[in-house]
């Protein structure tokens, strides 16, 4: 068996990332995490890649959550220092991606697995699939992303009584209340992911990583960054950007037209 800790294979325009700790349900610790963002990066650069499918391997987890064994023997200081903003960075890495995120989810989802689905911008399961935040459960909160994405996405009374809770929420019911977009049977979730990856991937790619951008932008995210994105993309293409560059590259003073 492949022992990476995140397993990538190209399939065309479709790449699908594979969070691979079967053995501990894919509990994310910080040899995933640096995988992770390796990836991230790679698939940021890669021209030929439209969109990105996230799931588990094995059969029962998506993901059960940051391994709990490596960060509750943290010191306090090393947690704010490294894992949490290690974690923020790598997840806002994932959100921000320009290619779209379908994260298949094929089993438990729990905590920062849970966090991570939160960052793709759409969400299948399988129909045996379980979310939860556990974290309550275990003496924290959920402290990668997932207090503040989840109720964006499902409203702060639902995402109060997940938090509070930590009760598992069923397929059926996430999907009721947003929080997955679609449950599918478990056999043919990744046939289901596939199918809507290429369909997304058969459309114009700037369009819709551009698409993704607002979207983001009008929910409140990154709005800032992806005007400033949006905004240089477009003035270093007008005449006088191009003429700007040149200039200093052939070291003489710009000629700006004002087109
Ligand atoms: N961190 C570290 N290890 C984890 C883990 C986690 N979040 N979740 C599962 N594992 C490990 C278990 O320790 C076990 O390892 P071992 O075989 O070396 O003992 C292995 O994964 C299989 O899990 P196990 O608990 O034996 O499976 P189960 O079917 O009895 O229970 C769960 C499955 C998901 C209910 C249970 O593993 C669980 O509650 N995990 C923690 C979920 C959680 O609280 N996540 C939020 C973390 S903040």
């Amino acid at each position: 068996m492949n022992e990476s800790p995140i397993l990538l294979s190209l399939d065309d325009a479709i790449a699908t990332l594979t969070l691979n700790r079967p053995d501990k349900l894919n509990a994310i610790n910080m040899a995933m995490l640096t995988a992770l963002e390796e990836t991230i990066a790679q698939l940021e650069a890669d021209r030929t890649v439209r969109v990105v499918l996230l799931t588990g391997a094995g059969e029962r987890a998506f993901s059960a959550g940051a391994d709990i064994t490596a960060w509750s023997t943290l010191e306090p200081l090393d947690m704010w220092r490294g894992w949490i903003r290690d974690g923020h960075r790598v997840f806002g890495r994932l959100a921000r991606l320009r290619q779209p995120v379908i994260a298949a989810l094929n089993g438990y989802t729990f905590g920062g697995g849970l966090e991570l689905a939160l960052a793709a911008d759409i969400r299948l399961a399988a129909e045996h699939a379980e979310l939860a935040f556990p974290e309550v459960k275990v003496g924290t909160v959920p402290a990668w992303t997932g207090s503040q994405r989840l109720p964006a996405l499902i409203g702060p009374a639902r995402a109060k009584q997940m938090i509070f809770s930590g009760s598992r929420v069923g397929a059926a019911t996430a999907e009721r209340w947003g929080l997955v977009n679609e449950v599918v049977p478990r056999e043919a979730l990744m046939g289901r992911a596939g199918e809507l990856a290429a369909e997304i991937a058969a459309q114009a790619p700037i369009a819709v990583q551009v698409a993704k951008q607002l979207i983001d932008g009008a929910m409140g995210q990154t709005t800032d960054l992806a005007l400033e994105a949006l905004a240089s993309g477009l003035v270093a293409h007008t005449a006088d950007g191009q003429e700007g560059a040149t200039a200093f590259r052939e070291r003489r003073p710009p000629q700006f037209k004002g087109r």
